[in-house]
Order: structure tokens, then sequence, then C-alpha cells
């Protein structure tokens, strides 16, 4: 098995656009008037109309206001207006739907069930010990090469889960921490990306305390994972400060595989989610 990465990896080389809050220096990497900005900007989107089909001129605005932290320090995004906005785009193709279950570009969250609600990927892998879509084994078999290579010790606690086995975990989840607390970072059956096969949890061997905690972020593998994992066509799913966007509290560990390409443009755009990204609605609250 090959542990290099794919050869448009090595090309683009992408840092995670929807990284951890915090660079591995420790700077943060959305400040709280980036936060802000982008709920304004959310709010307004709400306010004239959400769904897939806002148009995605409407998120032109914000991108200006994320180049300063709540000190007023340079952020890690670049100070300098981001070019003009654009569809997402497909090279030489239509993009990927934003519905279809088996689309990479497929947004699921509280507002946007998976359709249909038994659905279960065509074809399943199993990386890392557990099973995802096929079609991310290739990424992430690459992904975990690369980790080892660095001598990294980055693990997968949980990729694909089927309806039922969602239905499990959340219920479970709910009988620990209570329904808001579980809910906070557990999907109910039929919403959570886990089963279109495109999500991955990742783990800590040096550190496995960490697993599915927010100190994920500081281990090596956490460290390491948000520096590259877009390289690999991974983002984070659920950045810290975005709950009311994305319906979920900060998670370090779960990433969600949707390709280079879109890696690219949600990277040149500035988006810190996908629903900011495409436009779709998302939030804490269950259609
Ligand atoms: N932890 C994510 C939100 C899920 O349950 O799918
Ligand atoms: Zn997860």
């Amino acid at each position: 098995m090959s542990t290099s990465p794919p050869t448009s990896a090595r090309r683009a080389d992408v840092p995670s656009p929807f990284a951890a809050d915090r660079l591995p220096d420790g700077r943060r990497r959305y400040g709280h008037r980036a936060v802000v900005a982008r709920r304004t900007l959310l709010a307004g989107v709400v306010l004239t109309g959400t769904g897939a089909g806002v148009g995605w001129s409407r998120w032109g605005g914000d991108r200006a206001a994320a180049g300063t932290d709540p000190a007023g320090s340079p952020a890690s995004s670049p100070a300098s207006p981001p070019a003009a906005p654009a569809e997402p785009a497909a090279a030489g193709a239509a993009a990927p739907s934003t519905t279809d279950a088996a689309s990479p570009w497929v947004v699921v969250n509280k507002k946007h069930p998976i359709d249909p609600a038994d659905y279960a990927p065509a074809e399943l892998a199993t990386v890392g010990g557990e099973e995802v879509a096929a079609v991310v084994s290739p990424d992430l078999t690459a992904l975990l090469g690369a980790a080892r290579a660095d001598g990294v010790d980055l693990r997968i606690t949980s990729g694909y889960r089927s309806r039922e086995h969602q239905r499990a975990v959340h219920e479970r989840a709910v009988r620990r921490d209570g329904l808001a607390a579980a809910e906070s970072v557990s999907a109910r059956p039929g919403h959570s990306e886990h089963q279109t096969g495109l999500a991955v949890d990742f783990g800590s061997g040096t550190e496995p305390g960490c697993g599915l905690r927010g100190c994920f972020q500081d281990t090596t593998e956490g460290r390491w994972l948000a520096q590259r994992a877009g390289a690999f066509g991974f983002l984070l799913r659920y950045p810290a400060g975005l709950t009311e966007v994305t319906g979920y509290a900060y998670e370090p560990w779960h990433y969600r595989w949707v390709g280079r390409d879109l890696v690219e443009q949600v990277a040149q755009r500035r988006a810190a989610t996908l629903e900011e990204f495409f436009g779709i609605a998302g939030g804490t609250e269950y259609t």
C-alpha cells in the first residue's frame, strides 16, 4: 500500500479550511468577529430565503470580515477580500448534488435529513478497521499512510453508521447526558452524515482518552489532521463557535470527505461550513 498522498494532493497541499479553531502555534483560527460576521450574514440569508437554491453570491459580503481576531491581530486568512463570488463548480462537469445521499457534496444536517431515510452506500470499504463509503477509501487510506509516514498515530474510531446504528448511538447519548447535551454532538437517526459513509471520526493513538473529546484538537494527531486533512479531501465539519449554523458543538474529531475540488473552493471562498458555502439552511432545530 502506498503511503504517499495522491498526486493531486501533493500538488494542492491545501490545509483544511474547516480546521480546528486553534492553529498549531495556539493562535485562534476563527476570531470572534469573523464568527459574528458569519452569523450576521447567515441571519440575513435566513431572512431573505433559505435552502439549496439560495444564490451563492449572497455570501460574498462577509469574507472581508475574516481577517482579524478579537484582539485585532491578523488571523490565518489573508486580509485582502476574496475573489468575486461564483457558483460552486466541478471541473469540466456539472457540480455534484448537495441532496443526493451518494454525492460527495451532499449536505446533511438537522434541516436536511438523508433521503431515502434508510439509505446505505452501495459499496463500503474497510479502512483503519472501520467501514466507509468506497469512494472515500483511496483518500482516507492515503491520509492514514501520510500520518504514519510522519510518525503520527492517527486512528479511525467511527465511519459508516447505519440508521439503526445511529439510533442506538443517539439513544445511548441521550440516556447518558440528557437530550440537550446529547443532541449538541449526536444526530438523530436519519440525520447523521455517518449514514452516508462520508464522515469519519478520528482518534489519537497516543492519547486515546481524547477520543470524541475536545482535547483531541491538542493531540499530535489532532494537530496533524487539522493541517493535512484538506490535502486528502476532508473538511472539519463542525468548527468551534458555529453551532447555530451547523447544529452541533465543536467536534475536532469529525471530518467529512468532500473531495479536494470542493476543499479548494471552500478555502478560496473562506467559508467555514458547508451550510455557509452552499447557502443551505442549518441550525439546531430539526425540521
Ligand atoms: N456527531 C455527529 C453530529 C453525528 O452524530 O452524526
Ligand atoms: Zn462523527
